[in-house]
């Protein structure tokens, strides 16, 4: 009833009040979240500000799960200690933004936190091949990054079972979690397709009830089969 114990789920405070984030964030606890997911946007990177540094602090402090940090920035190496003291478990850059994937993966493990991979919706899974031996987790996108409560896009369960194969091919068990446009309805298609660290923004937050939605989420998880 409860679902596979290794999908972990992880809710987006996009789409929680920001007047509000520890009340919000405990509901999502209670309804059984296994992770905070932190966006974190610059204006540049994608077209929309959202919090920094200051306020992923804060969230520790309130948070009793690990803080999942997804950072959609330029020049994300710039801030990667920062994010990492400020409490950042998991720790991800688009491989978009950087130019030595290598070396910002290698440094976010040196500072101490989980260093994870993001892939746009039009970036090929291939992207990932030369460093899929220091990678911790891979992110993909299922939307383009930005806002929440956009569209699933489709083509992201092939791309998922694309970068599974890459990563089983080059020895890693690295999972590979997905954010954007999940909900009830697509969740098991995505756990089916190889996913198995679920974001849910929208699905959650703007559902009225986080603690209700999280258990329906992760029940809609359990119904997958692959
Ligand atoms: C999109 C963000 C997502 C977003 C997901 O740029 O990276 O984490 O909050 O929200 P939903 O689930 O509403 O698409
Ligand atoms: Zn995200």
């Amino acid at each position: 009833m409860s679902g596979d114990p290794a999908i972990r789920i992880a809710p987006s405070i996009l789409s929680a009040d920001f007047a509000a984030l520890g009340r919000d964030i405990a509901a999502a606890e209670r309804g059984g979240a296994d992770l905070i997911h932190v966006d974190v946007m610059d204006g540049h990177f994608v077209p929309n500000i959202t919090i920094g540094v200051p306020v992923v602090q804060a969230l520790k402090r309130v948070a009793t799960r690990p803080l999942d940090v997804h950072l959609m920035i330029e020049e994300p190496d710039r801030y990667l200690e920062d994010f990492v003291s400020a409490g950042a478990h998991m720790l991800s850059v688009h491989v978009e933004a950087v130019p030595h994937l290598h070396r910002t993966l290698t440094r976010i493990q040196q500072l101490g936190a989980l260093a994870g991979a993001v892939l746009n919706p039009s970036t090929p899974a291939a992207m990932l091949e030369d460093v899929a031996q220091v990678l911790d987790f891979v992110l993909v996108m299922s939307v383009n990054p930005g806002f929440g409560g956009q569209v699933f896009i489709p083509h992201t369960l092939e791309k998922i079972r694309r970068v599974q194969a890459l990563l089983t091919a080059a020895g890693s068990s690295a999972p590979i979690e997905i954010d954007g446009g999940v909900d009830a309805t697509n969740i098991a298609a995505v756990v089916t397709a190889g996913a198995r660290i679920i974001v849910a923004g929208q699905a959650i937050f703007g559902s009225g009830d986080a603690e209700a939605a999280t258990r329906t989420l992760r029940a809609a998880a359990g119904s997958a089969r692959g």
